[in-house]
């Protein structure tokens, strides 16, 4: 079956993004969604990286990387771009530099995401394209995962409680996993 390493970009409790990403987990019968986590990634220091090497926080995730099929890549957006702390952690999965052809090269990768304003993380999402590009992922342009209003679709507990919004994203993961065995 194929396994798609999941990502969420918030450490929030409730996010969004995170039950997003719980959502498409579940909705994906086609696919093993595995979500990993970037709570543990410290900040990227390049002086830590010479002294200690890679964290064992980022290690998990790069075998994760290694180990799966597709990257599915659940964004906030902050002040119209990528939050830092997601950034950070890819930053982290792309060294040592020599081992991204290994990890990133030709991954399929999908982007979506959730937000509270009407435009649903479109500008974080084109945001993340030149890093995918730079970082040689095979990019799936084809479906689009932009939950907007967030406050409307998800409880207290971010979990996604809408119908229609649950079924675009049954078809969006549908795509995406069709895009990877493609
Ligand atoms: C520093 C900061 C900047 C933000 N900028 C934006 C923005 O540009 N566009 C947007 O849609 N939401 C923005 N928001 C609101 C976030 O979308 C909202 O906090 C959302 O809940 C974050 O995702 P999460 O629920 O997964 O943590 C911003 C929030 C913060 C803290």
């Amino acid at each position: 079956m194929t396994t798609i390493l999941g990502l969420s970009g918030s450490l929030r409790q409730a996010s969004f993004n995170a039950g997003l990403l719980r959502a498409a987990a579940a909705a994906s019968p086609m696919a093993n969604v595995v979500i990993g986590s970037i709570h543990d990634v410290p900040l990227y220091n390049a002086d830590d990286e010479a002294a200690h090497g890679i964290p064992p926080a980022v290690q998990a995730l790069k075998s994760s990387l290694l180990a799966a099929d597709g990257l599915l890549l659940v964004t906030p957006e902050y002040n119209n771009g990528i939050p830092g702390v997601f950034k950070n952690a890819i930053d982290w999965m792309s060294r040592p530099a020599n081992e991204i052809p290994r990890h990133f090269g030709g991954k399929p990768v999908a982007l979506l995401g959730a937000s509270p304003g009407g435009f649903g993380t479109v500008l974080s999402q084109n945001d993340w394209l030149p890093v995918l590009r730079t970082l040689g992922t095979r990019h799936w342009s084809a479906g689009r995962m932009l939950v907007a209003r967030a406050g409307t679709v998800f409880d207290h507990d971010g979990n996604l409680t809408d119908e229609a919004t649950l079924a675009r994203l049954g078809d969006f993961m549908a795509g995406f996993a069709e895009f990877i065995e493609s």
